[in-house]
């Protein structure tokens, strides 16, 4: 089976590059930067990777990410995941990333842009993986200083496939954002959203109500609430559910108490990913694989999972076609 999962075309939708930083490229981006990090050694780092919830983890998360400083790095970064997706039998990858904290340390724009789409360029030679970029927004931040970044960026939305919302979910509700929102529709940019992760069931309809997603990051907490199942359902809203994050972060404490075949049994449109590859124990492959010890499911549910990433990714159609 792992073989055959591993041959599985598949596409990844939910995935934070910056959530692909590995140990080992940490420690040598920080020596070539000058950075000094709190760890002695990769053990160290690893050893570290225990999180009671979303917000440990993201403590760590936003620690790591600062030991890029170039659009050398961004490349580096990017690439070295596209070597372990292809290697994990991924054809397509839908990668986000935040600019705000590399803003913040005093990156100009252009410097993780560049960088990860020179890399996305050289994926497609290489490896014939294909590739759209998400711009997400750090929802425990202002919505003022979110609209900054979206008009900070316009040289470069034509390259966006869509602006995405991440971070801390509890106390940040989908309708903080509605004006940034707004902004991005009027500009002709997808929206997606987290919602559903760590949040209430509200968020997801907030999420759909007051920001227009076209897909949902996580949604595991919409089976609380059976009118938004019903209308997950009929409008086929996309899930992209990533079911070793959900652990690591202990939104479930074991995947054979996930959601997921609860969401599949309602008809919901739902996708497997990895959210953050190097923090949550591995990749796509890692969670197919995770998913068929857990759940038994038989290659037709794979086969169904795979083919509903690839009908909602952000990919031209005569691609979509030639692979599903
Ligand atoms: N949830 C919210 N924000 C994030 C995550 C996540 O799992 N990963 C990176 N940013
Ligand atoms: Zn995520």
């Amino acid at each position: 089976m792992k073989t055959w999962l591993k041959a599985l075309p598949k596409a990844e939708l939910h995935l934070h590059i910056e959530g692909t930083l590995e140990p080992e490229l940490m420690f040598e981006l920080a020596a070539r930067n000058g950075v000094t990090l709190p760890y002695a050694s990769i053990d160290e780092v690893r050893a570290a990777y225990e999180f009671s919830n979303l917000q440990s983890f993201l403590d760590l998360y936003y620690q790591g990410m600062a030991v890029l400083h170039t659009e050398q790095d961004f490349f580096e970064l990017a690439m070295a995941y596209f070597d372990r997706a292809h290697a994990d039998g991924v054809v397509h990858v839908e990668l986000s990333f935040d600019p705000q904290p590399h803003l913040l340390r005093g990156l100009e724009p252009s410097v993780p842009f560049e960088g990860l789409e020179r890399a996305m360029r050289e994926a497609e030679q290489r490896y014939d993986i294909s590739s759209a970029l998400i711009m997400s927004f750090v929802r425990d931040r202002s919505a003022e200083e979110a609209m900054t970044v979206l008009e900070q960026t316009r040289a470069w939305h034509h390259r966006l496939a869509a602006i995405g919302l991440d971070s801390a979910e509890l106390g940040n509700p989908p309708e903080k954002f509605a004006a940034v929102f707004e902004r991005a529709r009027e500009l002709g940019i997808p929206r997606l959203a987290h919602a559903g992760e760590e949040g209430p069931a509200t968020y997801i309809s907030g999420a759909m109500d007051a920001l227009g997603v076209c897909r949902i990051d996580h949604g595991v907490r919409c089976l609380e609430d059976p009118a938004l199942v019903e209308r997950l359902k009929s409008e086929q809203m996309p899930l992209t559910v990533c079911p070793l994050s959900n652990v690591y972060l202990k939104v479930v404490e074991r995947l054979e108490n996930h959601p997921l075949p609860g969401l599949l049994e309602q008809g919901l449109k739902v996708t497997l990913n990895s959210d953050d590859p190097a923090y949550f124990g591995g990749g796509m492959l890692n969670n197919f694989i995770a998913c068929h010890d857990a759940f038994g499911w038989d290659q037709a549910t794979f086969r169904q999972l795979a083919r509903n990433a690839l009908e909602e990714a952000f990919m031209n159609d005569e691609r979509r076609s030639r692979l599903l």
